[in-house]
């Protein structure tokens, strides 16, 4: 498969010019990224890497890191992780509360915003320093220490985050929460600002594709089960109420996030990340849907 060659055209044929959507602006910080950016990078089983345009650039990966965060924590809960959060597709947006009154402040899935703070409050209450431990994660995984959250995300993130804080305090009233708030909320907020590329980020999804091990030293991180599990969560939640769309038109289990990444592997083949901060209604990379569609049409295979 000529990858580049496919990169190539991915990248004469699109631009964001290509679309409607805006920036996410509800953290102000995100507002202020620069809407032409474009990048895509394949990391491919046999090593190889290809890329084209702004794909070495950090961005804020916002909620594709919730894939580390839960990794971490079915690493520690097993089984017993399933009774705090489901495992069923939303149908709703990344940030409603709606489900939660009659689910008994169970998510619907790890992926929404509701999902993601029950698992920071596991994180916050069974380990030492949660924020470090992550960045050791996802700096073992990467094999690439200079990973790290973006500050100014984080403090942006955290003035204007009211949404996420009423989400843990009514999950908390209904006994779904162990720690106090603040402690939660903060370290969602740090899991959100980490800041990566897209060759970074397809470096790190690897562990996905490769049933668990680290591509090089074959460290097995998480057990093929559980990458199983991961990998069929972000093909049936990994893009909330848009998630029918993306396996409909891409075929690949990804996760998005509000920086305007996404990510998707292929497995045993490929990981692949895309960058483009122009959103759709949903919250996705509008860009980066398009990117990673014409990625399987013209190599012709999905995991479909
Ligand atoms: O909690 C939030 O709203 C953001 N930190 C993350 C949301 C997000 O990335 C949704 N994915 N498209």
């Amino acid at each position: 498969m000529d990858y580049q060659k496919i990169l190539n055209t991915i990248d004469e044929e699109l631009s964001y010019r290509d679309v409607s959507g805006k920036v996410a602006s509800y953290i102000p910080e995100l507002a202020k990224i620069d809407p032409r950016k474009f990048g895509m990078h394949v990391f491919c089983g046999d090593n190889q890497h290809f890329s084209f345009g702004d794909s070495d650039e950090l961005f804020s990966v916002q909620s594709i890191a919730k894939v580390f965060s839960l990794s971490m924590a079915m690493r520690i809960m097993g089984e017993d992780l399933w009774d705090r959060v489901d495992v069923e597709p939303s149908g709703d947006a990344f940030n409603s509360l709606s489900q939660l009154e009659y689910e008994n402040g169970i998510p619907r899935n790890p992926f929404i915003n509701a999902g993601a703070l029950i698992i920071a409050d596991i994180l916050v209450d069974q380990l030492e320093n949660p924020e470090q431990e992550l960045l050791d994660f996802v700096r073992k995984i990467t094999q690439d220490n200079s990973i790290n959250f973006d500050p100014k995300i984080t403090a942006s993130e955290k003035e204007t985050g009211y949404r996420n804080i009423a989400l843990v305090n009514y999950m908390k009233a209904l006994g779904n929460i162990k720690c106090d708030v603040e402690p939660v909320v903060d370290f969602y907020f740090h899991l959100c600002s980490l800041a990566m590329s897209c060759k970074q980020l397809a470096q790190a999804f690897m562990l996905y594709a490769n049933k668990g091990k680290i591509l090089g030293t074959e460290e097995q991180v998480l057990t093929p089960v559980t990458v199983k599990r991961i990998n069929s969560l972000m093909q049936t939640c990994g893009f909330y109420d848009e998630a029918g769309e993306f396996s409909f038109e891409v075929g690949l289990p990804g996760k998005s996030g509000v920086g305007g990444g996404i990510v998707a592997i292929h497995p045993e083949q490929y990981s692949v990340a895309v960058w483009s901060p122009i959103l759709n209604e949903q919250g996705n990379s509008s860009l980066g849907m398009k990117a990673l569609k014409r990625l399987t049409s013209l190599t012709g295979v999905s995991v479909f």
